[in-house]
């Protein structure tokens, strides 16, 4: 049986002008930015690559009409595509090392030949997605009001680089969000039932890591996340690792209709979901890989087993607040809507529950947050 895959070579540079001068970053190259990022780190370089900014294509998450924008948008015969992003720039340009893109709704539906004929670089600019090491591309899917991976083996990277300094003008929201994600893909892998052994020594690091930032932070304020940027992004990765292998589950899975819908950020959808999916989980049952996560949150926390989550929704509620799911808009009727939506589209992720939810129970757990 499978126990791990790490396919990208894991590269890592205190700056960025190291890593294009490594790479050799010129002629054939197409880079996938966003302006902001990609001025004051590479701009005084004077590269002769291709550079398309993702933000001229529209605000928010990734959405199949962003993706074919850009793709219309691609001139030339590239050797290497290169996304230096946060999961949105990052998760379009996996798409684009593949040959055939367009329609991306025939892709994500499997109607398209899956070939790669690029070489793909993955430089993450948020420490939250693990992209950079996973085979999965997730859209929202704009006529089909969801979001939906779509994972294949041909959009593993072949280099991911990990670029501490360009994470330096991350605003805290957006750190706080993207860190959360990762802590989420740490917990989701840690209990899946595909996970094993190797797969939860990067669960479990990740969330030691994630933590003691996080008690820091909450000790020393916003700024205090600055030392600890290389750590984030190495936990991040971690986490990519461990869920890339194992697989994330129902918080995901329940937080993709609310991100769809309200346009809430990736991580904020998924801290919303958290802490009511554990404690149903918990409901169901209290033993077994659970117990042992649980028991590790509590030494990192100091505090017993039985107060872990509220004692993590406190820590968490430094970075952001938490929020019913009223207060983003959603109404009585989209629970109901979100509950066949996520039976609909997110079995992939549903199978990797700690325990198994029927339908009755995700539409309990939306009532609870709501
Ligand atoms: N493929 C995967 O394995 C995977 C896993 C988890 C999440 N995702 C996806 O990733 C997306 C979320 O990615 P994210 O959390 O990285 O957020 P993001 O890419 O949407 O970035 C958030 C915001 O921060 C800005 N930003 C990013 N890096 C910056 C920097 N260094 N300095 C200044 N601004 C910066 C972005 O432009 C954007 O406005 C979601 O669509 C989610 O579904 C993918
Ligand atoms: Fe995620």
């Amino acid at each position: 049986m499978k126990q791990l895959m790490i396919k990208p070579v894991i590269w890592k540079y205190e700056k960025a002008a190291e890593f294009a001068a490594e790479f050799d970053l010129g002629k054939g190259d197409l880079v996938i930015t966003n302006q902001y990022i990609y001025e004051p780190y590479f701009g005084g370089l004077d590269l002769a690559c291709d550079v398309l900014f993702q933000e001229k294509y529209g605000a928010g998450e990734p959405s199949d009409d962003m993706a074919g924008a850009m793709y219309r948008d691609m001139k030339g015969n590239y050797r290497r595509i290169i996304a230096i992003g946060g999961g949105t720039v990052i998760d379009i340009s996996k798409l684009f090392a593949l040959k055939n893109v367009s329609p991306v709704e025939d892709l994500y539906d499997g109607k398209l030949e899956i070939v790669k004929d690029k070489e793909l670089i993955l430089v993450p600019t948020t420490c939250g997605t693990g992209s950079e090491v996973t085979n999965i591309a997730i859209l929202a899917l704009n006529k089909k009001g969801t979001k939906k991976g779509l994972a294949v083996d041909e959009m593993y990277a072949d280099s991911a680089v990990l670029i501490p300094e360009l994470l330096g003008g991350l605003p805290f929201r957006f750190f706080a969000t993207s860190s959360i994600d990762a802590l989420i893909h740490a917990v989701e892998s840690s209990l899946s039932p595909k996970g094993n052994e190797m797969t939860r020594l990067f669960s479990y690091q990740a969330i030691e890591m994630i933590l003691e930032g996080y008690k820091k932070i909450a000790e020393g304020g916003e700024k205090a996340r600055i030392p600890l940027l290389g750590d984030f992004l190495t936990a991040s990765t971690f986490a990519g690792i461990a869920f890339g292998n194992a697989g994330c589950a129902a918080v995901h899975a329940l937080s993709y209709p609310l991100g769809a819908k309200y346009h809430v950020a990736h991580g904020e959808s998924n801290y919303a979901m958290f802490t009511g999916v554990m404690k149903n989980y918990m409901e169901i049952r209290c033993d077994g890989e659970i117990d042992r996560l649980n028991r590790y949150m509590a030494g990192i926390l100091g505090c017993g087993t039985s107060g872990v989550y509220d004692k993590l929704e406190e820590l968490l509620n430094h970075m952001i607040e938490k929020k019913a799911l009223h207060e983003y808009g959603v109404t009585e009727r989209d629970l109901e809507e979100f509950t066949d939506s996520v039976l609909e589209n997110q079995g992939r992720l549903l199978a990797n529950n700690f325990v198994p939810f029927d339908k009755k129970r995700i539409y309990k757990i939306y009532r609870e947050l709501y």
